[in-house]
């Protein structure tokens, strides 16, 4: 399978906007094939420039790079923590915005035109959008971990372009169809919910499970909805917002704990005291990357238990390695996704485990990108969708 270069592209072509999206029935990847498909449509893309210093700005629509990809018109868009990081700070780690980059990843859309090779997508098909490419040829991507592909090119993670474009070009096994009683807008938070998938998969939960999320964003509540899913009876959600713990209990947390100004051990204490969980959980995960909550993880997870890493914050902290020793507590970090992850997060979303429609908070017309993204960062929102440039939005 060939590598698919960045993408190099320049702002030109200005084309009408606001048009109702007819979806034509072009199907080769020929020049003539993508100008039926994307006639009359903007490619008009929000793009960070430095911090704080957005623009929109027309590009020319991408090429299908091999003819196992597909061109998909994107439809809905949610925000990501690190997409509103990059706007912030320009940078996450040593990932950092030196020329101007498109932002967004959490993305469905509409498949417009097909290559050549491509046999179970056609134009019309609605899907979400699993927005990075790995190489197929690393060690990390032979051995079926393509998440760790040192090489993968992950959208809005510079130097690469995101989703929040009119176009884009993905291989099409990177694209999930969506079964038709599932919304376009639900198809946009499938990327969060794969995250959830990953981690928890990597909780191993059983049966009758008693599992501890830290965090009730996006993430932490969507990882409560999958371990509900996945069989645990027992799922606290906890946070340091007091409104974040309303959205658990209606996504499937059966406890919540709002986090006190204690120290770890305390909170800890309390915690498992006041959602009777004995000697501790089965599973705790972290889904907020905050070092208080980290910490208390260690103390929550009973002996032999399981502790799964979700959460970025920090780099370095002070962990727990003493209660981490004393439990022979097993700890596993998670990173994107992996094989099947999207998959069965549509699965999840299409059977109404997941219930992934009640974390939107707003659905904004293209043009009010950085308004959304301001709603984004107040902490207001759970998650904020942009409508792609060519589709009309009723506010
Ligand atoms: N592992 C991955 O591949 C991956 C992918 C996406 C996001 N993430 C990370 O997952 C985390 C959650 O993502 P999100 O989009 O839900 O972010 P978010 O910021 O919306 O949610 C974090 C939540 O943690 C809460 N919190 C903060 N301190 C806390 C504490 N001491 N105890 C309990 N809760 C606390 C916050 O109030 C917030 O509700 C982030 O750190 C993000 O970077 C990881
Ligand atoms: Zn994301
Ligand atoms: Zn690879």
């Amino acid at each position: 399978m060939p590598v698919i270069e960045p993408r190099t592209i320049s702002n030109h072509n200005q084309s009408k906007r606001d048009v109702d999206i007819v979806y034509p029935t072009a199907t080769t990847a020929t020049t003539e094939g993508q100008r039926l498909a994307t006639r009359g449509k903007s490619n008009l893309s929000f793009i960070l420039k430095k911090p704080h210093d957005v623009e929109f700005a027309e590009r020319p629509i991408p090429e299908l790079p091999t003819p196992h990809d597909v061109l998909v018109a994107v439809n809905y868009t949610g925000i990501c923590g690190s997409d509103v990081h990059y706007w912030q700070h320009g940078a996450i780690g040593h990932f950092a915005v030196k020329d101007p980059m498109v932002l967004g990843h959490e993305s469905a859309g509409t498949v417009v035109q097909v290559g050549s090779a491509v046999k179970f997508l056609v134009p019309g098909d609605r899907v979400a959008l699993e927005p990075g490419y790995p190489c197929r040829r690393c060690d990390g991507c032979l051995a079926g971990r393509y998440n760790l592909c040192p090489d993968i090119i992950f959208a809005a993670t510079p130097p690469y372009d995101g989703t929040l474009t009119g176009f884009w070009a993905a291989p099409a096994d990177f694209c999930y169809k969506l079964p038709e009683h599932v919304s376009l807008q639900q198809g946009a938070l499938i990327e969060p919910l794969a995250v959830a998938v990953h981690i928890v998969k990597q909780a191993r939960i059983t049966p009758g499970a008693s599992v501890v999320v830290m965090g009730a964003g996006p993430v932490g509540l969507l990882c409560a909805a999958v371990a509900r899913s996945f069989g645990a009876s027992k799922v606290v959600s906890v946070d340091i917002v007091q409104t974040k713990l309303g959205f658990a209990k209606a996504i499937g947390s059966t406890h919540t704990y709002l986090s006190q100004r204690v120290s770890a051990e305390e909170n800890a204490k309390a915690l498992v005291e006041q959602c009777s969980l004995g000697n501790g959980a089965d599973v705790v995960i972290d889904a907020s990357g905050a070092e208080a909550s980290i910490q208390a993880s260690l103390h929550v997870v009973k002996v032999g238990g399981t502790y799964v890493q979700g959460g970025m914050g920090k780099s370095d902290i002070t962990f727990p390695i003493m209660a981490m020793c004393q439990k022979e507590v097993t700890a596993r970090g998670s990173f994107r996704y992996g094989p099947g992850d999207f998959k069965l997060a549509v699965e999840l979303v299409s059977n109404g485990g997941v219930a992934v429609e009640k974390l939107i908070t707003e659905v904004v017309p293209f043009e009010k990108a950085e308004e959304a993204f301001r709603k984004a960062k107040s902490g207001e929102a759970v998650k904020m969708l942009i409508a792609g440039p060519n589709e009309a939005v009723n506010v």
